[in-house]
């Protein structure tokens, strides 16, 4: 589907969300982990699968295998941030959102 037929709702300013630090959002009842890293967004699921604590809006950013990763603050375990899987246990994953920025807000795709 391409982004304008998407229902894209702003989330919180564009300013509030800093390099490497993730900021977390509501989308509908859904905790979302919103991320930039070198100018890319990212967005995923903001509970910690193995501890189902909203969590990973606090994890360390950074790269593992060439992927782009937020690790857990909880157990350690590394997402993926473009597709939410995991690194150490690739059956778990995270639900990821479409993520833009606009007008100086930071949007989620509903659908
Ligand atoms: S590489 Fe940093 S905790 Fe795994």
């Amino acid at each position: 589907m391409s982004d304008s037929n998407k229902n894209w709702v702003p989330v919180c300013d564009a300013v509030e969300l800093q390099p490497m630090l993730g900021v977390r959002a509501l989308l509908e009842n859904e905790q979302v982990a919103i991320f930039r890293v070198q100018d890319q967004l990212y967005a995923l699921n903001a509970i910690d699968p193995f501890s189902n604590a909203a969590v990973l809006s606090r994890g360390i950013v950074g790269s593992l295998k060439d992927q782009i990763v937020v690790a857990s603050p909880l157990y350690k375990q590394h997402f993926n941030l473009a597709t939410g899987v995991c690194l150490e246990d690739d059956t778990v994953s995270v639900k990821t959102y479409a993520v833009r920025e606009e007008g100086g807000k930071i949007q989620l795709a509903t659908n």
